[in-house]
């Protein structure tokens, strides 16, 4: 069923747990998230980012995930995954996502606060959680001031905080989490922390963030690569022309990550 993922955080925080968010842009990618999720018995959010928008077409990337969400027993988020304007914001409201992302870390401080704000004033008006963001982590990489924690959040009033103790957008090998701040972020504010960037983080330091209070965990690249790989594979050995033929190997790919990504998190009985 379609969820808004408020309180299945809040249970996540509590449990010591934490909820995959994986990326869809397609049809395949939103079977193997969306069935696994049902089959594990675990709640979801499936994320799409302005380009997976601007690829798919909003409306259709909506009613394709809100359909199959609806046809599962277990709760499933639809999140606009980092959000760049109010503008965006509000057409993906309108569009019937239960879950939103304000990206402005890329801002001063202050200009972050004033946008978040902005957000959540007009998410809250459809009693839609948000999620902002503090430090970066795109090339120039600047992890979460935990003295600016608190101030943020008090001031924004958002639902959940994406903070950089470490791991980059992409797969880059062997990204080490800074634990250590993590935990300092993490006495500052109760709200539900979330770690973007996750494909290339260990098994290991994915459980030690989840210890010290990781809820949310961000995952694209791995389930394109899965993807990818399985489709440059089948065409090895598999003489078809038929799309349904490949695709379906692609889709299983994923899944198997998504499965994988699951159970490690612990999110089965969230
Ligand atoms: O917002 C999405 C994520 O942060 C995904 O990061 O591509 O490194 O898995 P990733
Ligand atoms: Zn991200």
């Amino acid at each position: 069923m379609l969820a808004n993922p408020k309180e299945l955080l809040k249970k996540a925080q509590r449990k010591k747990r934490a909820i995959g968010a994986f990326n869809v842009y397609n049809l395949e990618t939103a079977k193997a998230i969306i069935q696994t999720a049902e089959v594990l018995k675990a709640p979801v959010i499936v994320e799409t980012t302005p380009r997976a928008i601007e690829y798919a077409g909003l409306g259709y990337l909506a009613r394709l995930i809100q359909e199959m969400a609806e046809s599962v027993s277990v709760p499933v988020v639809l999140h606009l995954d980092h959000g760049l304007s109010i503008e965006m914001v509000e057409r993906c409201l309108e569009a019937g996502y239960t879950s939103v992302m304000i990206d402005g870390s890329h801002l001063p401080f202050l200009e972050n606060v004033a946008l978040t704000r902005k957000v959540v004033e007009i998410a809250s008006r459809k009693k839609v959680p948000v999620e902002g963001e503090l430090g970066t982590l795109t090339e120039h990489l600047r992890f979460t001031n935990p003295e600016e924690v608190g101030e943020f959040v008090r001031r924004t009033q958002v639902d959940s905080l994406a903070v950089s103790i470490g791991s980059s957008h992409g797969h880059a090998p062997r990204e080490k989490l800074n634990l250590e701040l993590l935990e300092k972020i993490r006495s500052k504010t109760d709200v539900p922390l979330v770690l973007h960037g996750a494909s290339g983080v260990s098994d290991e330091d994915l459980k030690g963030a989840i210890e010290r209070g990781i809820v949310k965990i961000n995952i694209d690249t791995q389930l394109r690569e899965a993807f990818t790989d399985a489709l440059v594979e089948t065409f090895r050995y598999l003489q078809t022309k038929d799309p349904r033929d490949y695709l379906q190997k692609a889709e299983k790919a994923v899944a198997e990550v998504v499965e994988e990504k699951i159970l490690l998190f612990g999110s089965m009985d969230v």
